[in-house]
């Protein structure tokens, strides 16, 4: 063993498989393991192209195994040795460097580890709490390597597309106003102005249209966002988009250039052919159909409605619901009449959650007729033959319907759905993108009794709709649209209002006055009145993305130094208390918690 000279490493391992047998080369990284077989000493060297075998040969040099007792786990070390073909037996396929090894002739040991609290290589995974405790361990195994090339891969495609179809990169400020229409705020306090604070930004929105009135035309960033909102499974409070905005186009260019984005991306990253165009499907439908906004089109079962076959038959909570204009739809659980009691609860608990009153199971005896509920009772025979064409089922399977207002009844059924597919592993391996089209533009908030906007307020009404937009927007819908993969909501955007008459006119629909309108984004309405071309753009989630592309269904495992659910960061324990004075130095005082507001989206 050397004293620390840097002997300066000339291979990464992997680069060693297509070094020639007697070379000599210089390799570095941590031990993953040691093995002492008899005189002969194994060490399992990693970088982080991979791991090489390197072999202490008393034979060669018996001081050196000596020393090599010291290469415990994690420890960090150059060796230099020669190359040499693995005899026949030692052979190993599943690695790079399996058909070599290399024998030590001298090593430094740079750094010792303690033993490492995770499980870094072999056996089942640490529990995640422990890993993102000690993130720089967990990073260093080669799964979580390769989960980064992918995102670093990703980044480096996108920006070359964008560049290459005409697109301006602009980095837009992090320290932004704040905006109390949106999502809520992480707030920045100012020092220089007492008592005023800035707003991390949720999204670059405004600065992006504002672009498009610079005539920038085509913008694009790998934008940060942050968003105070609680955390979900699919959610960070801090996280990237692939930002753009387009000036003097339509939705069908801003769809064909992203169908050629991701049908390329997939081919670079996965080999995969993916279909151009993807399929359309307005909103309406997908919640009809589908039950869900961002429909997973892996597999079929629609949701169809049977509200005209089972009405009218004397079945009470059916003709109520129908009198009130309420809906009956099912779901055709393929051979779910083998489901056991048991099976059926928990699946009408399913739709339960979602707010459906009930769910009624009908089993199908023979594919003409049903068995065993009020339906069997009720209907005509002829009813219930209607009833199972239009289910499209056949014996043995069971219909899953469910009555009430049609909203609640298409989520529900939407959950069932899912619930169904996820029992019976009926989703296939395809990527099934799909664009979702004409959403609502407000949604109508009891509590408020107000609108809120449905994507944001700078989305455009759709023109034909526009007749309703001061008396009835509920009934508008917006030139808005989602991009759905697999079921994730992987992107969204808008057409803009770029008429200052227009943006007024949404904030009024959404009960925003003319003075609360000026106050919050006067800057906004300002700029609209100096030359603003029609515009349109989108975002989209890029960690999202990447999950998708690294086969994860866990977004913390694409973010290199993720929160929890808890909106934590385990290594570094941020959020942290801070000083007094620092308080005092940007005018803010302590306080017991106080109920925060509502508040909804902007982004
Ligand atoms: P939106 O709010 O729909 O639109 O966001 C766009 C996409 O960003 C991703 N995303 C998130 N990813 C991880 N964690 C989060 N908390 C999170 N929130 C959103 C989703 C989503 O589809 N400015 C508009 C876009 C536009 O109109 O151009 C916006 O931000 O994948």
């Amino acid at each position: 063993m050397k004293n620390e000279i840097l002997m300066e490493r000339s291979h990464y391992n992997a680069d060693v498989a297509n070094v020639s047998p007697g070379q000599t080369v210089t390799v570095a990284g941590w031990v993953r393991k040691r093995r002492d077989l008899g005189n002969l000493v194994f060490v399992d060297l990693y970088d982080r192209s991979a791991v090489l075998q390197v072999v202490f040969d008393p034979e060669r040099n018996p001081e050196l195994v000596d020393s090599a007792s010291a290469l415990t786990r994690e420890t960090v070390l150059t060796v230099r040795g020669k190359v040499s073909s693995r005899p026949e037996e030692a052979l190993n396929p599943d690695m790079i460097t399996g058909r070599v090894e290399l024998i030590a002739d001298s090593f430094t040991i740079h750094s010792t580890s303690a033993l490492p609290p995770i499980q870094m290589t072999g056996g089942p995974e640490s529990n995640e709490e422990l890993r993102l405790r000690y993130r720089y361990l967990d990073l260093r195994r080669s799964e979580m390597f390769q989960i980064f090339n992918v995102r670093h891969q990703t980044y480096q495609y996108v920006r070359s597309f964008y560049v290459e179809n005409g697109f301006i990169e602009v980095t837009t400020p992090q320290l932004m106003r704040s905006t109390p229409e949106g999502a809520r705020d992480f707030l920045v306090p100012s020092r220089l102005h007492f008592g005023s604070c800035y707003a991390l930004p949720q999204s670059p929105q405004l600065m992006k249209q504002i672009l498009m009135i610079s005539a920038f035309d085509r913008y694009f960033q790998i934008a940060r966002c942050f968003r105070d909102e609680d955390s979900r499974a699919d959610r960070q409070p801090e996280f990237t988009q692939i930002d753009v905005e387009m000036s003097f186009t339509s939705i069908e260019t801003l769809f064909a250039i992203h169908e050629k984005l991701f049908a390329g991306l997939f081919k670079s990253m996965l080999d995969l052919d993916i279909p151009t165009p993807f399929r359309r499907i307005t909103w309406q439908n997908a919640m009809d159909w589908y039950g869900s906004d961002k429909p997973d089109l892996r597999f079929n079962m629609k949701i169809k409605d049977v509200t005209s076959i089972v009405s009218d038959s004397g079945i009470g909570f059916i003709d109520s619901v129908a009198a009130g204009g309420g809906v009956v739809r099912l779901v055709c659980y393929p051979d779910g009449a083998k489901l056991s009691r048991k099976q059926i609860s928990e699946l009408e608990n399913v739709a339960k959650k979602r707010g459906a009153n009930g769910m009624l199971a009908v089993k199908v005896t023979d594919g003409e007729t049903i068995s065993g509920t009020i339906l069997e009772k009720k209907l005509s025979k002829e009813k219930q033959t209607l009833l199972l064409e239009v289910a499209e089922a056949k014996a043995g399977d069971l219909l899953c319907i469910v009555a009430g207002d049609r909203m609640t009844v298409s989520e529900a059924l939407g959950d069932v759905r899912l619930e169904i597919a996820g029992r019976e592993n009926l989703k296939s391996d395809e990527y099934e993108f799909v664009w979702v089209t004409e959403f609502p533009l407000v949604e109508y908030d009891p509590e408020d009794n107000r609108c809120y906007a449905m994507h944001h307020p700078f989305t455009a009404p759709m023109e034909e709709d526009l007749q309703y937009l001061d008396t009835d927007p509920v009934r508008c819908r917006a030139q808005a649209y989602d991009l759905v993969l697999n079921g994730v909501e992987l992107g969204g955007g808008s057409v803009r209002i770029h008429k200052p008459e227009l943006q007024q006119r949404m904030f009024a629909a959404l009960g925003i006055s003319k003075e609360l309108a000026e106050s919050q984004f006067g800057f906004f309405l300002e700029a609209l009145k100096y030359g603003t071309p029609p515009h349109c753009g989108i975002a989209f989630g890029f960690d999202r993305l990447i999950m998708i592309l690294a086969g994860t269904d866990n977004l913390r495992d694409v973010i290199a130094f993720p929160k929890t659910l808890q909106a934590v960061c385990l290594m570094t324990r941020a959020p942290s208390t801070v000083t007094d004075d620092q308080l005092n130095a940007v005018g803010l005082q302590r306080k017991p918690n106080s109920e925060s507001s509502k508040t909804t989206k902007q982004n």
